[in-house]
């Protein structure tokens, strides 16, 4: 299935994500939100931001983010409502994570895989479809009930703290 994939990777990623960039190209649509340029002083939360947006928007379907580790990237994607990004190096997770648990970014770092695991484990992914089974939408939902309650809790704080 041809989807529109949004990429970003800080210096630690750069390389990686544009072979990754390249090779997607031929079977997907692909949003490459940099970085555009190699600079060792750039910051993962910059582009783990952007791939975050596109996907909670839904200008995106899927995203992948690239760093060094993959664990700065997934945290900071997970600040954005929405997205579901993870850190996986097996292609078991890669694709069960989509299955169950309806992951919509996948986090990868590229000190720990090389470019044909990296395949390997994107091709994973976005082949994978959320089942929708009763049991994993019931767990989905309790996942977005938490999302929900820790904004509201945000808001009362804003509000209580404004009298
Ligand atoms: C950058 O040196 C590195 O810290 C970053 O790419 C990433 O690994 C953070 O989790």
């Amino acid at each position: 299935m041809r989807l529109r994939v949004a990429l970003g990777a800080d210096h630690g990623g750069f390389s990686l994500k544009n072979e990754l960039s390249a090779w997607l190209r031929e079977g997907h649509e692909i949003l490459d939100l940099g970085a555009h340029t190699l600079d060792p002083a750039d910051d993962y939360p910059d582009y783990a931001e952007a791939v975050a947006h596109a996907v909670s928007s839904g200008r995106s379907q899927r995203g992948i983010l690239i760093c060094g580790s993959g664990v700065g990237a997934c945290i900071a994607a997970n600040k954005i409502m929405g997205v579901r990004a993870c850190l996986c190096h097996d292609t078991y997770s890669a694709h069960q994570g989509v299955e169950h648990d309806n992951m919509n970014v996948l986090c990868l770092g590229a000190r720990v895989v090389g470019l044909e695991l990296a395949k390997e484990l994107v091709t994973a992914f976005l082949n994978a479809t959320f089942t929708s089974e009763e049991r994993h939408q019931r767990r989905l939902d309790k996942v977005l009930a938490i999302e929900q309650q820790s904004l509201q809790g945000l808001r009362e704080e804003r509000e209580g703290g404004a009298e």
